[in-house]
């Protein structure tokens, strides 16, 4: 039912300077995008099959902006393609594991996103992503 690891979302306080590093380590930028719905713009750097999302807050309430807060600039959430989110989401629930969020909603690049709660991943925040 997992396909593979779709992405690594990091949290960044300023993505322009984010970019600018991780371009000096060799990634390139294949789109900056605002998610207005999660006060974020992120900028997503391929890795193969993979992925690098930075993500940097666009408003103080936003949980990126409490993570970092928190926490400190660094992994977020680590992301996993799935083949029908409402089934992985209804999968997940009936095996009693909480859910930040239990309809998908619309996340980075239109593809629906569901996150599940770290305290049901052992400390990480986990994201479905369909596709
Ligand atoms: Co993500």
């Amino acid at each position: 039912m997992i396909k593979k690891i779709d992405h690594i979302g990091i949290a960044v306080g300023d993505l322009e300077s984010a970019v600018e590093q991780y371009k000096k380590l060799g990634f390139e930028v294949k789109e900056i995008e605002e998610v207005e719905e999660q006060k974020v713009r992120v900028a997503m750097l391929p890795a193969g099959e993979s992925k690098i999302e930075l993500i940097q807050a666009t408003s103080d309430d936003s949980p990126v902006a409490k993570f970092i807060e928190k926490k400190g600039e660094g992994i977020h959430h680590i992301a996993v393609n799935v083949e029908n989110i409402e089934t992985a989401l209804k999968n997940a629930k009936g095996n009693g594991l909480q859910l930040i969020d239990e309809e998908p909603r619309i996340g980075a690049g239109g593809k629906k996103i569901a996150f599940v709660h770290p305290k049901s991943t052992k400390g990480v925040l986990l994201e479905f992503v369909e596709g």
